[in-house]
């Protein structure tokens, strides 16, 4: 039997990821492979290094993507920091908190959970009382935006918060670095974790973490050896550390590490400030359109993520059915409802180089046409 060759079509991705890759990336990972020891590729992976540092706002020396998707960030952190028997402090508001809670139990650690309803912001002072009543936790963990209701918690508070309290945090920025402001060194964020497929454009598949000194030391004085080979930073720098000599850990993803360097390059020459303002002034322009239509946005003003883009489905609409016919007929697609939210909302996404006027517009043109 012939395989035919697989020739996608061109989509518009304005779901919750992965977002539209723009073709100077795509061009930079069909470049030839070369050894991932090769000494020219240890350069680009200090210049990844450095773009990284760029983009999370941090001179943290532990700065590198992890070669497996956003869930592989969010593990290296949680089996990193977490050893059995550890309390961790988890704030849920939606699908990606609970992922937490998942990690934390895996690791063997206790986690204390604080639930806020799925469309609200993780209450500050409900996180307050719990850590004066419990200092021995030791770990704030939480999600900056939550990619399953378009909320954005307020990341500069809790890390305060975790600071005050003498705990580490941990912070999902899977959907929010590159899109709205993310500033480790400046909020005190002791590991974080995001995803090359949503605001930094890139291919899916690689998770760029960062650990400040606080979280460098537990990682080194544990007294359990990390449950995940792969994941052991302590072997993890010996690949990615300081200095041209790298031991062999595992072999990179070469081809998609070009292409994450092209779209670190494409944020760098843009700037972070005017990526963040692009992201806003096209979640105003998106929020315009669609008022007209009488499509309600979930998510309050106040906390709503302007990269993810939480909707009402207009009475009437069947959801799937809509979803289908914006992909069939427009080549466009946008984002299901998760969990508590499912059926009742739709997550359109705004993410890097997919959030310019063109695809706004075709976005509003669509939707309109399909409720109709
Ligand atoms: C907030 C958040 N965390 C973690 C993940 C997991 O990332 P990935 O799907 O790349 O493994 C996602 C993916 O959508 C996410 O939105």
């Amino acid at each position: 039997m012939a395989y035919p060759t697989f020739i996608p079509p061109e989509r518009t991705l304005m779901g919750p990821g992965p977002s539209d890759v723009s073709q100077r990336v795509l061009n930079a990972m069909a470049r030839p492979t070369i050894g991932h020891l090769d000494p020219l590729f240890i350069d680009l992976m200090d210049e990844i290094k450095a773009l990284l540092q760029y983009a999370f706002k941090t001179s943290n020396a532990l700065t590198m993507p992890v070669s497996a998707p956003g869930s592989a960030g969010m593990e290296a952190c949680f089996a990193n920091l977490v050893e059995p028997g550890d309390k961790v402090l988890v704030c849920v508001n939606g699908v990606f908190g609970q992922r937490m809670v998942e990690n934390v139990i895996r690791c063997g650690g206790q986690a204390v959970v604080i639930e806020d309803s799925w469309g609200s912001q993780t209450d500050a002072q409900k996180v307050e009382d719990t850590l004066s009543a419990q200092p021995d936790i030791k770990i704030l963990a939480f999600v900056h935006a939550e990619t399953s209701t378009g909320v954005r918690n307020d990341a500069q508070q809790l890390c305060r918060l975790a600071q005050k309290y003498d705990c580490l945090s941990i912070v999902d920025a899977v959907t929010s670095l590159g899109g709205i402001e993310v500033d480790v060194d400046g909020w005190g964020i002791d590991a974080i974790y995001s995803g090359s497929q949503k605001c930094l454009s890139c291919v899916p598949g690689l998770s760029p973490v960062s650990f400040g000194p606080r979280a460098v030391e537990c990682i080194q004085s544990r007294s359990t050896p990390v449950q995940s080979w792969f994941l052991d930073m302590n072997l993890i720098m010996g690949y990615w550390g300081q200095g041209g000599k790298r031991a062999y850990h595992h072999t990179a993803p070469v081809n998609s590490l070009y292409a994450l360097y092209e779209s670190l390059r494409m944020l760098k020459e843009e700037g972070l400030e005017h990526a963040w303002d692009r992201h806003r002034s096209g979640h105003e322009k998106l929020l315009k359109g669609l008022s007209d239509l009488d499509i309600e946005f979930t998510v309050d003003e106040a906390y709503r993520l302007p990269q993810l883009n939480v909707v009402n489905i207009p009475k009437g609409v069947d959801d799937a059915r809509a979803r289908q016919q914006l992909l069939e007929d427009f080549n466009l697609e946008i984002g299901a409802g998760l969990g508590d939210l499912a059926g009742k909302v739709w997550r359109i996404g705004l993410m890097g180089f997919a959030c310019k006027d063109r695809n706004i517009d075709h976005c509003i043109a669509s939707i309109a046409n399909v409720i109709r």
